[in-house]
């Protein structure tokens, strides 16, 4: 009788110190489940979100530009998320600028486009707390934090004197613009102006805008060319313009007696410099400038302080480095 009241003991005991170290098994199973999903939501708590507003979205340049800011993204930790208009429209730039600040983001990265139109929602972004640095195109007077491009004029009076060099000081030019309200496009005509200001010899004579698309700057390149027929020399103050031209030019048989000086260096720019269609392009830093802006907004929301102005490199790349192979861009 005893033996099986032992046994039975013996079995409750198992039973209990079984359901016992299962009870604690689970319980610290559950509490490890809890810390984990404390963490994960303390990490997002503090990965902060910039958005990045380009002027136009699917244009290269500006993938460029995001390749460089989304690169940063992943060094400091912090979501990048990239958007703009399907094409450039500086109202529905704005909006987003302004849907940005209504959602709260964590910094605003975009261009100052235009000054006078931009200034404002600069400000309300800042007196919000939301940081906004401009990128390729300043808006000095507003009170962005800080800008982080080409010096837009610099670049345009290079492409001049590129130009004088080019054509030995005698052309008679016409210049496809991106658009004739953005800043940072004036800025490229003012400093090109500049540059020839003194050479008797350069003349412009038209300028068109190409609302920065290839078509519109091949159909501007075209007209100019009928109603100047004497025009032996183009410059495109954006990335698709130069391209719009050569495509004109190529069409129509003028290859080597047209001088072409473009912006970028987008592939299909390099290709047709190689072809000798192109004779010079103003280079600019796309993914560095990405990449820099972020790093920046990083920086300032850490409390240090940073630069107001950070120009990025820029000079003239000629058809002859091409060959060469000598292309940074
Ligand atoms: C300019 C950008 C512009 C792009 C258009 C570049 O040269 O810096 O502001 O959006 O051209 O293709």
């Amino acid at each position: 009788m005893n033996h099986y009241r032992n046994i039975f003991y013996a079995i409750g005991i198992s039973a209990f110190t079984i359901s016992f170290f299962f009870t604690l098994f689970f319980a610290y199973k559950a509490m490890q489940f809890d810390q984990i999903i404390e963490k994960k939501t303390k990490a997002k708590k503090t990965n902060a979100h910039y958005v990045l507003i380009s002027e136009e979205l699917n244009n290269e340049y500006w993938r460029l530009v995001e390749k460089g800011a989304k690169a940063a993204g992943r060094r400091y930790h912090v979501s990048i998320e990239y958007n703009g208009p399907l094409q450039s429209n500086l109202s529905e730039h704005m909006k987003l600028i302004d849907m940005a600040i209504s959602s709260k983001v964590d910094g605003i990265i975009t261009q100052g486009l235009s000054e006078e139109k931009f200034t404002p929602l600069i400000n309300k972004a800042m007196k919000k707390g939301i940081p906004v640095i401009t990128v390729d195109t300043d808006a000095a007077k507003s009170k962005r934090v800080s800008y982080v491009g080409t010096d837009n004029y610099r670049s345009g009076y290079l492409a001049g004197k590129a130009l004088i060099a080019g054509t030995k000081g005698k052309a008679v030019v016409g210049i496809i613009t991106g658009s004739f309200e953005a800043s940072h496009q004036k800025l490229r005509v003012e400093g090109f102006k500049d540059a020839i200001k003194n050479k008797p010899g350069i003349k412009v004579v038209d300028i068109k805008a190409s609302n920065i698309t290839k078509v519109q700057a091949a159909e501007k390149a075209n007209e100019i060319l009928s109603e100047h027929p004497d025009v032996n020399a183009f410059y495109g103050t954006s990335a698709l313009d130069g391209l719009g031209i050569a495509q004109v030019i190529k069409r129509q048989g003028h290859e080597k007696k047209i001088y072409i000086i473009s912006f970028d260096t987008l592939p299909e720019t390099l290709q047709l410099m190689k072809q000798g269609f192109i004779q010079a392009t103003v280079v600019q830093k796309p993914y560095k400038i990405g990449y820099e802006s972020v790093k920046l907004m990083h920086e300032f929301k850490k409390g240090r302080h940073i630069p107001s102005t950070i120009h990025t490199d820029t000079g003239i790349l000629y058809q002859k480095d091409i060959a060469k192979g000598d292309v940074s861009p």
